[in-house]
């Protein structure tokens, strides 16, 4: 891009996510998917500015802000827009406060949001977050963010090129990980390859005790044995509980698999031979979804995901969870209440 004004971009929520997250030794996810933690991945996005953090915790902001070098440090987010008017935020809180901070922000000028998967608990909040953004026309990217990232994207080309056949069927393998904090990401993966095509239904198997679900709530983040996004046009998307972090994309004449997060990439044709394909260099996933805030807020260039799809995929998470507590019942994305919810509680934890 030409040489213009940087955007000013703020935090809010500055734990792991939001500050803190590095790459640890033995780490599946390739080195090329860093940074993801947010205040990281601004200070990497060209053309974009790291001006203030927030967090509840004011212990917590400063130590965000020491090792961002920021120093606008606040533990009051509404007082932090007042004064620091930044063009885009980022969302790092949990899920439950998610949609009160999005509706303030999108009601008090914020242009652009990072905003981190889930968006809610339930559907009656995600709706209300969903109308404040469209309504204040705020552009949006993801916390979801291997739509981003150059591995999944290539991987898309391959399978739009059409040289594969149709696409049958595309396989999760994120290990025996919890609905709403691991599996926003397998439901936006099967959601993107599937070109966020109509949905059919959802089914999944978890364990849970009586006590902590009823036909208005779970009370927990469900572990999933396996998880099926069943798409109107015949594809299916699956997800295991097979460890690996692999995605599988299973077409006509030949599959895709994009091995531990992208540290190579399979293509395995009708033979069973297999060939690895040359994985194209990019930016980390999180620093090309700001990336699309500053192109958006620039240059008026849409962004990749709208609050729609968004949406949609909280509906997919809640009908996965639906699904679950009723023998694997196959559940239409209409069929779930608004009020239907998730709390993601682990312990006494909450995604
Ligand atoms: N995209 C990813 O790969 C990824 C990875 C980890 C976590 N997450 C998601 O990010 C969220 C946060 O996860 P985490 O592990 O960083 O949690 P965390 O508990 O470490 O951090 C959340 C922080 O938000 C702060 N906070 C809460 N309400 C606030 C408010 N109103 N104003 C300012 N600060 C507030 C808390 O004090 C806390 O420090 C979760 O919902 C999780 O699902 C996404």
């Amino acid at each position: 891009m030409g040489k213009q004004k940087s955007i000013k971009a703020a935090v809010i929520g500055c734990g792991r996510i939001g500050a803190f997250t590095k790459r640890v030794a033995g780490e599946i996810s390739p080195a090329s998917e860093f940074p993801v933690n947010h205040c990281a991945a601004i200070r990497a996005a060209p053309g974009v500015e790291l001006i203030a953090v927030c967090d509840l915790n004011l212990e917590l902001a400063q130590k965000a802000g020491q090792s961002h070098k920021v120093k606008n440090i606040y533990t009051d987010f509404k007082k932090m827009i007042a004064e620091q008017s930044p063009d885009i935020i980022t969302i790092a809180t949990r899920t439950a406060e998610r949609p009160d901070i999005i509706i303030y922000a999108a009601n008090h000028g914020i242009k652009g949001m990072h905003i981190e998967k889930p968006l809610a608990i339930n559907l009656a909040d995600a709706k209300k977050a969903v109308r404040a953004l469209q309504k204040n026309r705020v552009a949006i990217s993801y916390g979801a963010v291997r739509r981003y990232s150059s591995v999944y994207q290539q991987t898309k080309k391959i399978i739009q090129s059409g040289r594969l056949g149709k696409l049958n069927r595309i396989i999760i393998e994120f290990g025996k990980s919890s609905l709403m904090w691991t599996h926003p990401h397998s439901v936006d993966l099967v959601n993107y390859f599937a070109d966020n095509s109509e949905v059919a239904y959802a089914q999944s198997s978890f364990k849970f005790n009586k006590k902590d679900v009823n036909n208005k709530k779970i009370d927990l983040d469900p572990v999933l044995d396996f998880g099926l996004v069943k798409f109107k046009n015949g594809v299916s998307g699956l997800i295991t509980d097979r460890d690996g972090r692999n995605t599988g994309l299973i077409c006509e004449r030949g599959e895709i698999w994009i091995m531990s997060d992208g540290r190579s990439l399979r293509l395995k044709d009708n033979n069973g031979k297999i060939r690895n394909i040359k994985i194209k260099k990019g930016l980390s996933g999180t620093i090309t979804a700001i990336s699309e805030l500053r192109e958006s807020l620039a240059r008026k260039k849409p962004t990749s995901i709208t609050a729609e799809e968004i949406l949609k995929e909280q509906r997919i998470l809640m009908a996965l969870g639906y699904s679950g507590i009723y023998n694997s019942r196959k559940t239409a994305l209409q069929d779930i209440d608004d009020n239907f919810t998730i709390t993601g509680r682990t312990g006494n934890l909450y995604a």
